[in-house]
């Protein structure tokens, strides 16, 4: 099954069309998987499926979802999932990310690809990332979503300036970040670099603001703006 294939199928609500990761994301993910042959895989934030449904048509393999708040989605992920037939490959952990992957290391499960799409906020983002590293093989991989928020840009300071076991690579999609783990972490210690950086200070109070409850005539100018640039 293919990236226009599973969307056909998929059902998100219309008024929620900002969960899911875009089209042209979800196919990225599906061709770097099948390209690299990636097959053991983990994602935080699982909400309609439209991540996991093409990660496992990518894989055919298991592939583990933790997210604790399905019933907010209309348990629509799980029933995309069946209705794809990708059930069978699904084992989704209906609790918070930092109750389940602990959990997973303490398994000693490891993952080739791991998607980090749960909570945004920065503590939430940087426990993620925490237990990525530790539940990555040497040489997979892990993705990040959202880079426009802060949060996820001081995630990606940190890693590029503290982390020289992980190495950063471009992709096609500009609200992702891709990093590979390419060595083993060798820092002492006293290891520490400033990683503070005002990236994204704007994006993400200029989104955040656009996506507020509050309306005003700035407001309804700028998304007139959007449409006619869509
Ligand atoms: C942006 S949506 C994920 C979209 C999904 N990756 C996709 O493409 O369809 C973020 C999800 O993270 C979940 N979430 C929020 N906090 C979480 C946490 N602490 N652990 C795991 N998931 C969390 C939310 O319930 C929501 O479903």
């Amino acid at each position: 099954m293919n990236p226009g294939e599973i969307n056909n199928k998929l059902i998100i609500p219309a008024e929620d069309s900002a969960s899911p990761i875009k089209s042209n994301e979800a196919e990225f993910i599906f061709d770097f998987l099948k390209e690299k042959g990636l097959s053991k895989t983990l994602e935080t934030g699982f909400a309609y499926a439209k991540s996991a449904s093409h990660i496992v048509a990518a894989t055919r393999s298991r592939h583990i979802a933790i997210d604790p708040f399905q019933d907010h989605y209309q348990n629509l992920g799980i029933a995309n999932m069946k209705a794809l037939g990708f059930a069978p490959y699904l084992e989704l952990h209906e609790d918070y990310s930092h109750n389940v992957l602990p959990k997973l290391v303490d398994r000693k499960e490891k993952f080739d690809f791991i998607f980090i799409d749960g909570d945004h906020k920065f503590d939430g983002v940087f426990v993620d990332f925490y237990y990525t590293d530790l539940l990555l093989e040497l040489g997979g991989y892990f993705l990040l979503h959202d880079t426009w928020m802060r949060s996820t840009q001081l995630l990606i300071s940190f890693i590029k300036k503290n982390r020289k076991d992980y190495l950063y690579q471009k992709t096609t999609c500009r609200n992702f970040a891709l990093f590979q783990k390419i060595s083993e972490d060798a820092r002492d210690g006293m290891h520490y670099k400033e990683f503070f950086t005002l990236k994204a200070t704007f994006s993400h109070s200029l989104i955040s603001w656009m996506t507020s409850g509050k309306n005003s005539v700035l407001k309804r100018i700028m998304f007139y703006f959007k449409e006619k640039l869509k």
